[in-house]
């Protein structure tokens, strides 16, 4: 057990920041108004509280380079969730349980009791017998400097489980017991298993809360559970189903037996990059998420860490989503209100019908903007509404609305020389008059949502600022647009 190397570990984490985020800022991929570490790498979001009058967001972070390595936790504060104050590193690798290079302090989450800051997270070791994820705690007084608990790990692996697939523990306490949640592997099924505990020291295993017979994959990474309204929500990430990054399960969850009985599946966000969402309540009882704007499967892919690595840095995460249900049930994600404060240059349409002439629309900058309208489905006759964003130089990306087929698609194959794919999901279009859409581009992504935020899609784009052309196209007959509002969007 050492204070001191954990200090230490910090010491010389900050420094490597320090160093080095003058350089990073000046970064022509850094995101304007998206969360990001001042430096270095990062990844899930984990700690995520508001806790004596501060937003708090802790990162898996290396704070030495743009690429994953020895986890370490980042952690920044804000009143808002829009501008953001980064604080010292918050756990350095230190202990026997959570010192090792391709280890160190994995994901986790955060409660307050009594007074304290409490942060549970997975500490990963090398053994002989392999490698273990073990779950452990740490406190705070203040919220910035943080003691590790000497009696950690609080939590190993039951029998039958994978050590090294035991991890991202997610904390609550209801009346007065507190629940964890935590992913494991259990004979190559991905799973959520529940514990309990009076005091967080001392946990016993509950029940499987949730579970899947390889359909969902082989591990459900960084699981969220959480209320809203009369059903509860079961979140995670789950490993070996392609691209379907995050995945939401709703359903009934009764405490006496620690049975979630889940009631339907689906996507969190259809585009690429949207993984290990964790949820928090802002003190007026929202229900706000956000989530890693990346995903794994593309690193072997490329063999490259891409255009962010480059300038020293990688990672941001997804804009804070409020969680809710539409009036017909559906669960959405929509983008935090106190955006709006970030608002310039507005700009508005009542109605624009658009033929297959390209019609070029002023939104801010061309970079960072927001853009909202809707499509009049009982007026418009196209096939497809095309919305040609970041153009310039050769390059492009579409975002396709397909009424035809029913399919929105972002095709990001001619985006920058160096993102692929095309991101799909379905389009439900039968009985409505028109389609909402509501777009945030930034330097680095673009988030698209539709259908009362039931139908959403992340990815991220490295174009430069001469990619900054935004266009209308409509294939086979015309289509009319309403209510069309664009706004530039304010560096936060
Ligand atoms: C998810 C994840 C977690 C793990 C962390 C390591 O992105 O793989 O399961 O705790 O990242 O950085």
């Amino acid at each position: 057990m050492s204070k001191e190397l954990m200090e230490q570990n910090i010491r010389k984490a900050g420094e490597a920041v320090e160093k080095n985020k003058e350089r990073i800022r000046k970064g022509e991929m850094r995101q304007r108004y998206h969360f990001m570490a001042p430096a270095g790498w990062l990844n899930d979001p984990n700690g995520l509280i508001y806790f004596k009058g501060n937003y708090h967001f802790f990162y898996q972070h290396n704070p030495y380079s743009g690429f994953w390595d020895c986890m370490h936790w980042g952690h920044a504060i804000s009143k808002d969730l829009i501008h953001w104050e980064d604080l010292p590193v918050a756990l350095a690798p230190s202990e026997e349980y959570d010192d090792y290079q391709l280890g160190g302090c994995f994901s986790g989450s955060a409660i307050e009791h009594e007074g304290k800051l409490y942060l549970v997270y997975t500490g990963v070791m090398n053994t002989p017998a392999g490698i273990e994820q073990t779950q452990c705690l740490a406190y705070s007084e203040d919220g910035i400097h943080f003691e590790k608990y000497a009696g950690n790990p609080v939590l190993r692996a039951p029998e039958g489980v994978l050590k090294d697939q035991f991890r991202d523990p997610r904390i609550w306490k209801h009346e007065n017991r507190f629940y964890m949640v935590c992913a494991a592997s259990f004979h190559g099924r991905g799973q959520a298993f529940l514990y309990r505990s009076a005091d967080l020291f001392h946990w016993s295993f509950q029940s499987i809360l949730s579970e899947n017979r390889g359909e969902w994959g082989r591990m459900w990474e960084c699981p969220d559970f959480f209320p809203l309204g009369e059903k509860y929500v079961l979140t995670c990430s789950p490993i070996g189903v392609g691209d379907h990054t995050s995945i939401c399960q709703v359903g009934k969850f009764d405490y006496k037996t620690g049975i979630f009985d889940c009631e339907s599946v689906r996507e969190m966000d259809w585009g690429f990059e949207y993984y290990a969402p964790q949820s928090f309540l802002a003190p007026d009882g929202r229900r706000i998420t956000t989530a890693w704007a990346n995903q794994w499967q593309w690193m072997p892919l490329f063999k490259d860490w891409g255009p962010a690595y480059k300038e020293g840095w990688c990672g941001f995460f997804n804009l804070p989503r409020e969680v809710s249900f539409t009036k017909d049930g559906r669960i959405s994600f929509r983008p935090i209100r106190e955006l709006e404060q970030l608002r310039e240059n507005p700009m508005h349409v009542k109605t624009l019908t658009v033929s297959d002439q390209r019609e070029a629309v002023q939104a801010g900058d061309g970079v960072s903007f927001e853009m909202k309208f809707a499509i009049d489905l009982e007026k418009t006759t196209a096939g497809c509404l095309e919305l040609e964003l970041r153009s310039g130089k050769g390059k492009k990306t579409m975002i396709e609305f397909d009424l035809e087929k029913g399919e929105l698609r972002v095709d990001r194959t001619q985006a920058d020389g160096w993102s692929v794919g095309v991101s799909r999901s379905s389009l439900f279009l039968g009985g409505k008059k028109e389609l909402d859409v509501h777009i945030y581009s930034d330097q680095s992504s673009l988030e698209i949502f539709t259908d009362q935020y039931t139908n959403n899609q992340s990815n991220n784009i490295f174009a430069g600022n001469d990619q900054n052309g935004v266009f209308f196209i409509s294939r086979s007959g015309e289509t009319v647009i309403t209510d069309l509002e664009t706004y530039g969007m304010k560096q936060a």
